[in-house]
């Protein structure tokens, strides 16, 4: 599924090919060079022949798609009735956070963390507060509690957590949902990564914790696990009437923003995908060990926890330079392009984020550049 050669794949004209001229190896924007899944092909082949080519219907077959992709891979029972729609994570986040905020609001977010999430506050009018991951990328309870009694809105939850690729674990989530519940706080869990979840750790949905659903409000979509990001479809999945009243709310024309082909393409993904997203999970596991191989042989002065999911890997590069200096280096010397780590907030300093979903030779050819530009 990663069998194409650069030549082929520098055809793409998605954001990844056209950010960095031609002579760049770009491991930043989050997509992958993997084909699409055989039956996503099919889907988005079948609607082009019959040029069905116009608005979205999402609902009742992506609500089936999502509940029966749920029920099988993380045994979470939800109704496919509660599932809205939306064009992508991001209008599904802000137009919650324009539900759930007042503008002298506060919404709590934990970088180092995906960069819009610090905007998304801010487009919703509400005001940002930072309770960073702990030092070994985990949900920081105590901060996190002491922040909760100053009554913040809503906290934007990363699940699993972009950059750091840490899976939250059932004991974290059932304390956050704890904590929520007592002071009143609700939780947005951005699950866009969670099919992504790589062997060794286990996925927990945030509405299947016990109590989460009157609190909380999950955004799934199969763009990130089955590369479908410009197609543009997500889902709000609600588990509580109070929850879906929010969603009911939304201005009328926000569902009529979201992509016939992502809807289509989705519940392709969601129905049929299993097969090929474990062959794809696999492949992510043997890039996983490999770029921890390369790391410990090529680039030693480089740190990093292995993510437990996704195909981003966050990289300390505090021995190579201040900001982002590693990053200029590795790309102006080194050719290779990665994501600044400074733009996933002020503990990003002299990280960089580098995306891994490639064919082991271009993972070879990068760390090679990459030690290249480090040695002495
Ligand atoms: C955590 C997280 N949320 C949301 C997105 C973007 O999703 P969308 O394109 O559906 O807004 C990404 C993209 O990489 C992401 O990592």
């Amino acid at each position: 599924m990663f069998d194409d050669s650069l030549e082929t794949l520098r055809k793409r004209r998605s954001a990844k090919w056209r950010t960095y001229p031609a002579d760049v190896l770009p491991l930043a924007v989050a997509e992958m060079d993997c084909s699409l899944a055989p039956p996503i092909t099919a889907a988005l082949r079948e609607a082009v022949d019959a040029a069905d080519t116009g608005y979205s219907a999402a609902q009742p077959d992506l609500g089936a798609a999502i509940a029966g992709f749920a029920a099988r891979r993380w045994g979470w029972e939800l109704d496919p009735a509660a599932i809205t729609a939306v064009a992508d994570v991001g209008v599904g986040v802000v137009e919650l956070l324009r539900m759930l905020t007042r503008p002298a609001d506060a919404v709590v977010i934990s970088p180092p963390v995906y960069p819009p999430f610090f905007q998304w506050p801010v487009e919703a009018g509400a005001q940002l507060r930072e309770v960073p991951l702990t030092a070994d990328f985990r949900l920081d309870l105590p901060a996190l509690e002491a922040a909760f009694a100053a009554h913040p809105a809503v906290y934007v939850l990363c699940n699993p957590h972009n950059p750091v690729g840490r899976v939250h674990t059932h004991d974290e989530l059932a304390a956050l949902v704890r904590l929520a519940r007592l002071y009143g706080v609700t939780i947005v869990s951005d699950e866009i990564h969670a099919p992504l979840v790589l062997p060794g750790a286990e996925f927990t949905p945030l509405l299947s914790i016990p109590g989460a659903a009157q609190v909380a409000v999950s955004v799934v979509s199969a763009s990130k696990a089955f590369n479908l990001a410009g197609l543009k479809c997500a889902a709000i999945v609600t588990g509580d009437p109070a929850m879906a009243a929010l969603v009911e709310r939304f201005p009328h024309d926000v569902r009529w923003r979201t992509g016939h082909f992502g809807v289509l393409a989705t519940v392709a993904a969601f129905t049929e995908g299993d097969a090929w997203l474990d062959e794809l999970l696999t492949e992510l596991d043997a890039r996983r060990a490999e770029l921890g191989e390369h790391l410990r042989t090529r680039l030693p002065k480089v740190g990093w926890l292995p993510p437990e999911a996704t195909y981003l890997a966050w990289l300390d590069c505090r021995a190579l330079g201040e900001d982002d200096e590693p990053r200029e280096l590795f790309l102006s010397q080194g050719r290779v392009g990665l994501e600044p780590g400074t733009r996933f907030g002020a503990r990003g300093a002299s990280y960089v984020r580098l995306n891994f979903g490639t064919s082991a030779d271009i993972l070879d050819e990068a760390t090679a550049r990459m030690a290249r530009v480090t040695a002495g």
